[in-house]
């Protein structure tokens, strides 16, 4: 299949039922872009990869009530529902399913997703308790409905994408689920719907989150090895731009278990508060090659 943009129609479906039957009608190949709106070049970025490797591409657009816990931002969590199917008609989009809470949770909604182990349990999944199920379910409900062949998701968000592995691998899912890298704004910030939240003075704080990867990066190029050391400097660098830190964790890249030595590809994981505003990143850890004598 060619990866060209071409011009399409873009259908836009609200239920599950009109889901149903044009995925059955979907010509080739499906790629599904979860999404909860307020797009942008990360999005896009799955969207692109979506549509250079499926024959029909359909983006969901659904801001999961479950997937947030008490006090956080699902009130005001920032939608822009114009915008975002101007940018997906202008990428090729096929199919976009905004569907209603009613839709995918109906009354008598009951049967819920839970992964354990320190995949899920850890970071996130203790900061934000709930968060993972309401992701996991939400995911699973997405894949029963739209049957997609590849599922696309960033790896801003490493842990959601390792759990969504996860449950796919556990649950026997047909789908093959593709992570890709994060995207960053020319100064380093992550992209993400949420940094709409930021004031001027916040933006600039946030950059901290970027400049701490960044630095943990740079030692460990140097020779650092020591996982405390990586973590505690993380922090000095968050604390001096007076960002209220959640976690900082130096973890294998696979079981997300945290590591003492960094003697494997290790992600280092920050959670952050930025004034009202979580922001989460995060970095790949690679050892230096060693060259191997002739
Ligand atoms: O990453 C997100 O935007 C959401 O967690 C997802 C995967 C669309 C599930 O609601």
């Amino acid at each position: 299949m060619s990866g060209a943009r071409r011009p399409t129609h873009m259908r836009t479906i609200t239920t599950v039922a009109e889901m149903t039957t044009a995925r059955d009608a979907a010509a080739g190949t499906v790629g599904l872009v979860p999404t909860m709106g307020l797009l942008h070049e990360g999005h896009l970025s799955l969207v692109r990869r979506a549509r250079a490797g499926c024959d029909t591409v359909t983006v969901s657009i659904f801001v999961n009530p479950t997937q947030f816990g008490p006090g956080e931002d699902l009130d005001r969590y920032p939608r822009d529902e114009k915008r975002d199917l101007a940018l997906l008609r202008d990428e090729g989009t096929n199919l976009v399913f905004m569907p209603p809470p009613e839709e995918i949770y109906p009354p008598d909604f009951d049967d819920w997703v839970e992964v354990g182990g320190p995949i899920a349990e850890r970071l996130e999944g203790e900061h934000r308790p709930g968060h993972f199920r309401g992701v996991a379910t939400v995911v699973a409900r997405l894949f029963r409905i739209v049957r997609p062949d590849r599922a696309y998701f960033g790896e801003k968000d490493a842990q959601q994408l390792r759990v969504i592995s996860r449950l796919t691998a556990d649950l026997g899912l047909p789908v093959e689920v593709i992570g890709l890298p994060i995207v960053r704004e020319p100064d380093g910030l992550a992209m993400s719907s949420r940094n709409a939240y930021l004031s001027t003075d916040e933006r600039s704080r946030a950059l901290s989150l970027s400049r701490a990867l960044a630095e943990a990066e740079q030692s460990v190029r140097e020779g650092e090895r020591d996982a405390s050391r990586i973590r505690a400097a993380a922090r000095r660098t968050l604390d001096a731009a007076g960002v209220g830190v959640d976690y900082v964790s130096v973890a294998d890249e696979k079981t997300l278990a945290e590591l003492e030595t960094i003697d494997r590809p290790a992600l280092l994981l920050l959670a952050a508060r930025v004034g009202a505003t979580r922001l989460i990143d995060n970095t790949l850890l690679r050892l230096p090659r060693i060259a191997r004598s002739p």
